[in-house]
């Protein structure tokens, strides 16, 4: 999938000094450098020359892998994809041309793409055993229940494809696990209203057989609106990969052990669903109704800013964008865009949400932590005017998100310096004592 040609990052020449002011003694580790970003300290003999650990909770100085896959500059607000603008890709690519240049490197040729997209489509229907697994489930279950627990059902479906050595192996489960994720998350979501499940149908893109397959039911014919389907793509394309994540990192980790990959997806599913990353857009869309009108927004601000109430304004902050998030700015077109189309220009949410944000950005609290809307600000709104139930949003996120996981799963199988990823600790718990019977306890 990934060419195996070597590290883009140089042989280390310059190395950084660690002193240990207890005993004076030095140690060096060398530099490495990247194509650009931060260079990175390479402390993998740390333990070894030092008997210590480095200790980094959240990882917010740790750089876990080499990746040539996708590029983020916190600070000037840069996203690329294999070295291209996510702006560019927004504008003038296509979600299946995305995953193509995320799987390879290289944006197709037109007979490469047509190929690409051809393959997807005919890997999109799901084994028909798999929809009586469905039905264990409640009719309630949040979608995102259903799919960590779908998506891992699929390793017990495809014992054709588990070598992970094997790069072919490695293709079928990849093609496979981006092409059914949108039947799976249709299916989710007409077993949770009770309506039959939709097939896929060859005939449609990606965004459109997923609009298709969550809408269409058997009582009457139902046509895709082009401007809901270009604007899905453009979501998809905006949430298709972002760096190290808190569920890439979950795939990876899961990966680096050998374990199946379509259950390293599902590992990745439940990290996203998390309210502090890929569950926020849900989040976003809770907080703006529970804040309700333009006159309320002082006082949610000010709890956001109250470190003693733990009510956080979401869609907003990053772990590394400390400017405006590219892909929001992009969202807010696509915002505006979609809701003219659908006539609820006055949707009351969108401008609950436009003056929230507004207040926010002029709040000396919010810029001097450099708090800024995040991708997930805009897409609920986005999702809500489309008609998708806010249950379903992270889904959402989960489809685009796919192909980024896969993509960096495989970088991972095919890094030669990677190996099984397991963290130390700093122990603070009591030290060696001996066991008391129980007669003997107070
Ligand atoms: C995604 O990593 C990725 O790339 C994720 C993602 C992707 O594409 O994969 O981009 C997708 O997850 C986007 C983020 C969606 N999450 C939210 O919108 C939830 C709200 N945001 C916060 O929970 C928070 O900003 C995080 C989790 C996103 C980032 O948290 P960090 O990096 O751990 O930062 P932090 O929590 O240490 O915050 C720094 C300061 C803190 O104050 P101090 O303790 O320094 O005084 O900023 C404050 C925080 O209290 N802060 C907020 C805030 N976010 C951070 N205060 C109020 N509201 C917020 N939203």
């Amino acid at each position: 999938m990934n060419d195996k040609s070597t590290n883009a990052a140089t042989k280390a020449t310059d190395t950084a000094t660690l002193t240990d002011n207890r005993n004076g003694r030095a140690f060096e580790f060398p530099i490495i450098r990247g194509t650009t970003g931060p260079d990175v300290i390479d402390v993998r003999t740390l333990y070894g020359e030092t008997g210590m650990f480095t200790y980094d909770p959240g990882y917010t100085s740790t750089g876990s892998c080499q990746s040539k896959i996708t590029y983020i500059d916190g600070d000037e607000g840069i996203l690329l994809y294999r070295g291209y603008a996510i702006e560019q890709l927004a504008e003038h690519s296509s979600f299946m041309e995305v995953c193509y240049l995320l799987l390879y490197g290289e944006l197709p040729s037109l007979s490469q793409r047509d190929k690409f997209e051809n393959d997807i489509t005919y890997h999109s229907m799901l084994h028909e055993q798999f929809n009586y697994f469905f039905r264990g489930f409640r009719r309630d279950s949040h979608p995102m229940a259903i799919m960590c627990g779908a998506v891992g059902a699929l390793s017990a479906f495809y014992h054709d494809s588990t070598d992970i050595t094997n790069p072919r192996h490695r293709m079928v489960a990849s093609y496979r696990m981006i092409a059914k994720m949108p039947t799976i998350a249709a299916t989710a979501y007409n077993y949770s209203i009770g309506q039959p499940f939709v097939y896929p149908r060859n005939d449609l893109s990606f965004a459109e057989n997923f609009l298709y397959m969550m809408f269409k039911n058997p009582c009457e014919e139902y046509t895709v609106n082009p401007v809901l389907s270009r604007a899905l793509d453009r979501i998809l394309i905006l949430h298709a990969d972002h760096e190290q994540n808190a569920s890439t990192s979950t795939v990876r980790l899961a990966g680096s052990s050998g374990a199946n990959p379509f259950a390293c997806i599902a590992a990745g599913i439940a990290s996203l669903w998390g309210p502090a990353h890929g569950g926020a857009n849900e989040a976003v869309l809770s907080m703006l109704g529970e804040i309700g009108s333009k006159d309320r927004i002082p006082e949610f601000i000010r709890r956001a800013k109250d470190h003693d109430d733990p009510f956080r304004l979401m869609g907003f902050g990053h772990r590394v964008y400390k400017n405006y998030d590219p892909r929001a700015k992009v969202l807010q077109q696509s915002c505006h865009e979609v809701l003219d189309e659908l006539g609820a220009r006055d949707e009351p949410l969108l401008g609950l949400a436009m003056e929230l944000e507004r207040i926010a950005l002029e709040d000396d609290y919010f810029i001097e932590k450099k708090l800024y809307p995040n991708v997930d600000f805009y897409s609920g709104i986005i999702f809500r005017a489309m008609g998708i139930p806010t249950s379903m949003f992270t889904v959402l996120f989960a489809v685009a998100r796919t192909v980024g996981w896969v993509a960096q799963w495989n970088e991972m199988v095919e890094d030669p310096s990677q190996k099984i990823g397991r963290p130390r600790q700093l122990f603070i718990g009591e030290t060696r004592r001996d066991y008391v019977p129980v007669e003997e306890r107070v």
